[in-house]
């Protein structure tokens, strides 16, 4: 079962200290409930303790962590930011927003769970799901407005997310990618493709691959609209919802200055004063 909310503002918070919104998606499996006062539950409580701290210090923004041992007890997290949220406490706001709505009851007793917000992701399993690719579907959302001009607004959606999902999955050190396209000198589609971190680069390009084929089943000739697996997701809109900086440098090579986007030195890449552009898209509603 997934227990999906309906309506949800995608709002990202301007300041680091305010509170995440509600996941823009979220995945429970009722079939794996553990008990209060479990050792998995206090193993997924050490496992919260820190992971969101450690993703969000990662230059990366993404961490994995496991706590507990194989079969009852063992926990295995896995969090990441979007990758054009490089503003560390941005970052880390959001994770921790994460581990606060575990706390608060979110997938209450359940053993497995996917939470997915605007700026980052938090999964968590009773089983070892670290570089399996995962296409189960957590929520397909449009936003209910046709497109214009549908007949060129779907193939250049087309072609844009397929090279979004190439890019993503085979260029991109982050295995994140955005563009735009113009449709009429007045619309342009924005777009955005991503997998979590833990993927080969071909899993990743499968699972977009994927994705990408399923526009029509979940938003075809609309303005809007996300498509969200537990292992990747994909996401466009007549409006910039990215930033641009910030994602130019996350999908570069080299995104921090001295390189080595992996070790831990540096996390004030260029351009992070991730404040400009998220607040550039009004709140949009999106349903199911
Ligand atoms: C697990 O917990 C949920 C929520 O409390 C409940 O609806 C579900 O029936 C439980 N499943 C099992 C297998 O116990
Ligand atoms: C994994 O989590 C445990 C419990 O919070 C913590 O002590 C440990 O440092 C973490 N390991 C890594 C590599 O983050
Ligand atoms: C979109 O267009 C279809 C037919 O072209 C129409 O039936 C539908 O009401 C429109 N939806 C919205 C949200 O404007
Ligand atoms: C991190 O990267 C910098 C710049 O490339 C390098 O000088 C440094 O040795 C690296 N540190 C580690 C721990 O790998």
């Amino acid at each position: 079962m997934h227990g999906l909310l309906p309506i949800l503002l995608l709002c990202s918070s301007l300041l680091a200290t305010t509170a995440n919104a509600d996941p823009t998606a979220e995945s429970c499996q009722s079939n794996t409930n553990y008990t209060r006062g479990s050792a998995f539950q206090a193993n997924l409580d050490a496992l919260l303790s820190s992971l969101p701290a450690t993703a969000a210090a990662a230059p990366t923004g993404f961490a994995m962590n496991t706590t507990g041992t194989s079969p009852d007890q063992a926990v295995y997290g896995l969090a990441q930011c979007r990758a054009d949220v490089i503003d560390t406490s941005r970052c880390r706001t959001c994770l921790d927003g994460t581990a606060q709505d575990v706390a608060a009851g979110k997938c209450a007793g359940q053993k497995k769970a996917v939470l997915v917000y605007d700026n980052c992701l938090l999964r968590l399993s009773d089983e070892r799901f670290f570089g399996a690719v995962d296409m189960s579907r957590v929520v397909y959302l449009y936003k209910n407005q046709n497109a214009t001009q549908p007949e060129q607004f779907t193939p250049r959606l087309g072609a844009l997310m397929s090279n979004l999902a190439k890019k993503a999955a085979l260029e991109s050190p982050r295995m994140f990618a955005v563009d735009s396209a113009a449709v009429t000198p007045f619309v342009n589609i924005y777009g955005m493709a991503q997998c979590t971190r833990d993927l080969t680069a071909d899993d990743c390009n499968r699972c977009l691959v994927n994705a990408v084929s399923s526009i029509p089943n979940c938003c075809s000739g609309m303005k809007g609209g996300q498509l969200i697996y537990a292992s990747c997701s994909i996401r466009f809109e007549v409006e910039p919802f990215y930033n641009i900086q910030a994602a130019e440098a996350a999908m570069s090579p080299a995104p921090f200055p001295g390189g080595g986007f992996d070790n831990g030195s540096d996390h004030s890449g260029p351009g992070s004063d991730g404040e400009s552009i998220h607040n550039a898209t009004p709140p949009i509603s999106y349903l199911p």
